[in-house]
């Protein structure tokens, strides 16, 4: 008899369940700045992605209803068809500008812009040479390209070259997380460049969370490692975690630009983003590039952060930026902190396989400039109160 589908499902989420993996959206009621209610509790959030304290912004609020108003809520079509508006074009151009990119593309969000930069660029005859822990949109996107994904052992460029020379003549695209979204340390930009330009590979860096917090201006990891568009011709990063909106896009070159909006499916047949959220971008880019006090501040607080941590003897990664997580190991000790935070007033989702790997479950703490000092005290010292156990 035909296995059914939805039965199979049924005896997945069963085994999630008894693995203590399954996963639950939480309803927030109510967010101001760091502070959310959820089920009538009021809580400090330390595991969002708006670094910067954007999200809430009311100059970038003020540009979403501006926007709004002007050309209403959908873009109502795809880009090629006749959602393309000024605000759009104008977002691309800052980006550009922002990234030191000839061009930039817009897509509705990062997963959407990886499998389409991946989807453009590789076939059957290509090779993807990953870091074993990048982002799912990445590893996903090479093999729904069809490409031969090579993974190879976090940060170790000498894997990523016996994976590039097992390639041989086959085109090859290189691509990294600048910044690990779990572990929050940065990848080894330039050895992975040059790399690259030995094998005549293609480096792709997804600068998800290096985008805003780091390199001169918040230009991200790529510009803090002093590389080029010809150095990485395939930038990509998202609009949803620094700069507080959402969407994302892919910079490089014309050439590049050219070739994504002919061929990369999740462009092409997509509705674009309501233009009042490209518009909202824009405006958090301009505060983004122009209020450095931000990324001092996050600075200050990472610093304060890491230092009481190690005081307490807490297991810090070795990450300078604001993802700082905990690792504790088993699921179920991340998940029994992350309840004992929240009956102390702190939201830490904690973070356990299969997003990261068996036996290194998570409290993934983000740092972001709108924390005070006393916010980080605070939760410094309700990290003190978990039980030894949990931890070490
Ligand atoms: C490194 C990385 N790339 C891509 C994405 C996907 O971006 P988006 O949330 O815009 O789909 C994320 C996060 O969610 C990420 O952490």
């Amino acid at each position: 008899m035909r296995p059914d589908l939805l039965q199979n499902l049924a005896t997945r989420i069963a085994e999630r369940e008894r693995a203590g993996l399954l996963r639950r959206a939480r309803t927030l009621d109510a967010a101001d700045g760091m502070r959310v209610t959820i089920s009538g509790r009021d809580l400090l959030n330390f595991c969002s992605n708006d670094y910067l304290g954007l999200a809430r912004d009311p100059r970038i609020i003020k540009a979403l209803r501006n926007a709004a108003n002007e050309c209403g809520v959908s873009s109502t079509a795809a880009h090629l068809v006749c959602g393309h508006y000024r605000e759009h074009a104008r977002l691309e151009e800052v980006l550009c500008e922002w990234t030191g990119r000839e061009a930039a593309l817009l897509f509705s969000s990062g997963w959407l812009a990886n499998l389409g930069a991946m989807q453009a660029l590789l076939d059957r005859h290509c090779t993807c040479v990953q870091d074993k822990l990048n982002h799912a949109s990445l590893l996903d996107a090479a093999q729904l390209a069809g490409a031969a994904l090579k993974r190879y052992p976090h940060n170790d460029t000498e894997g990523a070259a016996r994976q590039l020379e097992n390639a041989g003549e086959n085109p090859a695209l290189l691509a990294t997380d600048g910044v690990f979204s779990m572990g929050g340390d940065i990848a080894p930009l330039r050895e992975l460049a040059s790399l690259c330009k030995r094998e005549g590979a293609t480096l792709m860096v997804d600068d998800a969370h290096g985008l805003g917090v780091l390199g001169g201006r918040g230009a991200g990891s790529v510009n803090a490692a002093g590389l080029s568009q010809e150095d990485v011709p395939v930038l990509m990063a998202t609009l949803g975690k620094s700069l507080g909106c959402m969407g994302a896009f892919v910079a490089g070159s014309r050439a590049l630009i050219e070739g994504l909006t002919q061929f990369a499916r999740t462009f092409v047949y997509t509705t674009a983003m309501p233009p009042a959220l490209a518009a909202a971008a824009c405006e958090a880019v301009r505060i983004a590039r122009e209020e450095d006090w931000r990324r001092d501040k996050l600075r200050a607080l990472i610093a304060r952060f890491r230092e009481g941590a190690a005081q307490l003897g807490l297991p810090l990664m070795d990450s300078a930026t604001a993802i700082q997580p905990i690792v504790l190991g088993d699921a179920e000790h991340a998940v029994a902190a992350s309840r004992t935070l929240e009956d102390g007033g702190f939201l830490v989702t904690a973070i356990r396989p299969p997003t990261v790997p068996a036996g290194k479950a998570r409290l993934r703490i983000t740092l972001s400039a709108a924390h005070g000092a006393s916010d980080v005290d605070r939760l410094l010292e309700a990290l003190a109160q978990l039980p030894r156990h949990a931890i070490a």
